[in-house]
């Protein structure tokens, strides 16, 4: 991968560090080295993944893109930013939270379970972008009786309430009583589409969790608001079409 020579205050605030300006008064006190020397100013330009940067002892490893995996608990937004709600990226670390990371694609409010977090968009565009055909699969519990008929209706693509159509997908029935509980595989992101599937089957939901996005499952030892670094074959993977518990 070439990656340009970069300048030193963009590389320290771009791994989340400080500041542009906090990294210049950084290295204006000589916090911080460049290959063992200390840096003479915050406009001097270097390779980020050939340089050795060290900020008050601590290297500095160069990644340009994040990737991050998340069990999202339920009382966090998707928005990068909020006024009144708290975001799923408050949940991050300091020096997380500077890397204008984002969600990719949302969950609601109420909905838990697996959610990518990056900073690199097109890699989001890939997972988003209904062209992909990367399917996302979801828990739901609902109120009411599931039944083989819902199966055919999702699977010949519902019409919603509003009288939009959804593409095919695939409804799974784990139980069925007054409350039923079932699997939803669907490979679009209209908003608020599965509680919408299910409340055309005048099933409304009662409880959502996303536990995959093509290939990649939702790590189940993370705890409910816990994220760690996807590896690089978990990248691949949720860029695959998902696999299908149904067949
Ligand atoms: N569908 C929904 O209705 N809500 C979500 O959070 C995700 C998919």
């Amino acid at each position: 991968m070439l990656l340009p020579i970069l300048r030193l205050d963009k590389i320290i605030s771009d791994m989340g560090f400080a500041s542009r300006r906090e990294v210049k008064a950084l290295i204006k006190s000589g916090r911080v080295l460049l290959d063992g020397i200390p840096a003479v100013s915050a406009d001097v330009k270097c390779d980020p993944l050939n340089c050795i940067i060290e900020i008050d002892g601590e290297r500095l490893i160069y990644r340009e893109h994040r990737y991050i995996m998340m069990n999202k608990p339920a009382g966090f937004i998707c928005a990068t930013e909020d006024g009144r709600e708290k975001t799923v990226l408050e949940l991050l670390d300091e020096r997380s939270r500077r890397q204008r990371l984002f969600a990719v694609g949302r969950l609601d409010k109420d909905t838990e379970g697996l959610l990518i977090i990056t900073n690199d968009g097109d890699f989001a565009h890939r997972i988003i972008s209904p062209k992909s055909n990367i399917t996302k699969r979801y828990y739901a519990r609902v109120t009411g009786e599931l039944n083989n008929e819902d199966v055919l209706m999702v699977r010949s693509g519902l019409e919603l309430r509003d009288g939009s159509k959804c593409l095919p997908a695939e409804l799974v029935i784990l139980s069925s009583g007054p409350e039923s509980e079932c699997e939803i595989i669907i490979s679009e992101g209209k908003y608020h589409q599965v509680k919408r599937m299910l409340a055309s089957l005048g099933k409304p939901v009662t409880y959502l969790k996303r536990l995959s996005i093509g290939g990649l499952s939702l790590d189940e030892t993370l705890q409910l608001g816990g994220y760690r670094e996807l590896k690089e074959e978990e990248r691949a993977l949720a860029l695959l079409p998902g696999i299908n518990p149904a067949n």
